[in-house]
């Protein structure tokens, strides 16, 4: 596939830090809704950068921005997440084979929960050729990685009941904040994406602790991937 122009969102100056330094002539491009997207090179390609914020909110917008203003031929969420899928370790790397929103819930409705409503579908497929290089990306940086299930809520999850919850329930691979949201905006504009995510926290009684110190480290080897992705492209 040929990408000419990629957008990545991240939701943190910490996470967008690790893929800026992998850019060159980084300048700005647009300021518009609070955000601040810088364009930058790697190669041939585009790379649109930016900081979206935390939370479902904050990554629809800026995807929805992203898409109206510069069109990018793909998107790429990056960045970090608890892991919910036992072989995960910190460090450990995901890649999307598909995005829902945990917390959406109509069941007293009747709904299953995470079913949005009149929608057709809630669980929205990555594009599956981006996805294959980004693992072949991870073989070759020599790191653990695999594809799996993204789940995203406006929640840090942080507890064993919840963390098995979205286990049982969604068949979580990996917990965060953004990407099914990002994912859910692309799938209405009919535009290819793909989560990467790198393990910082196992979402459980320990994430608050160890989601401060592994966040840094977590953070970098989602950007050495995006880095690893590109080369290859
Ligand atoms: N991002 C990183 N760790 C997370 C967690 N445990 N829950 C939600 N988002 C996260």
């Amino acid at each position: 596939m040929d990408w000419n122009k990629i957008g990545v969102i991240c939701a943190m100056d910490e996470e967008r830090d690790e893929v800026m330094r992998h850019l060159e002539n980084v300048r700005p491009v647009l300021q518009k809704a609070g955000l601040s997207i810088v364009e930058g090179n790697f190669g041939k390609i585009s790379v649109y950068l930016v900081t979206a914020g935390i939370g479902k909110v904050n990554s629809a917008m800026c995807t929805q921005v992203m898409i109206d203003s510069l069109d990018p031929d793909i998107l790429l969420n990056i960045g970090v997440a608890g892991a919910l899928a036992p072989d995960l370790e910190q460090g450990d790397i995901i890649i999307s084979e598909a995005a829902q929103e945990h917390d959406l819930d109509c069941s007293d409705l009747g709904d299953p929960k995470g079913v949005i409503p009149r929608m057709d579908t809630s669980i929205f497929p990555a594009d599956q050729t981006l996805a294959q290089d980004a693992l072949k990306a991870c073989e070759q940086l020599g790191c653990h990685g695999r594809l799996g299930k993204v789940v995203s809520g406006d929640q840090f999850i942080a507890n064993a009941e919840k963390k098995n919850m979205l286990v049982r329930e969604f068949q979580g691979d990996c917990a965060e904040m953004e990407g099914a949201a990002m994912a859910h905006v692309c799938y209405l504009n009919q535009k290819p994406w793909l989560i990467i995510r790198s393990i910082s926290d196992k979402a459980d009684g320990e994430a608050e602790l160890s989601y401060p110190e592994f966040k840094f480290l977590a953070a970098r080897r989602a950007g050495e991937l995006f880095a690893c992705i590109m080369k290859n492209i």
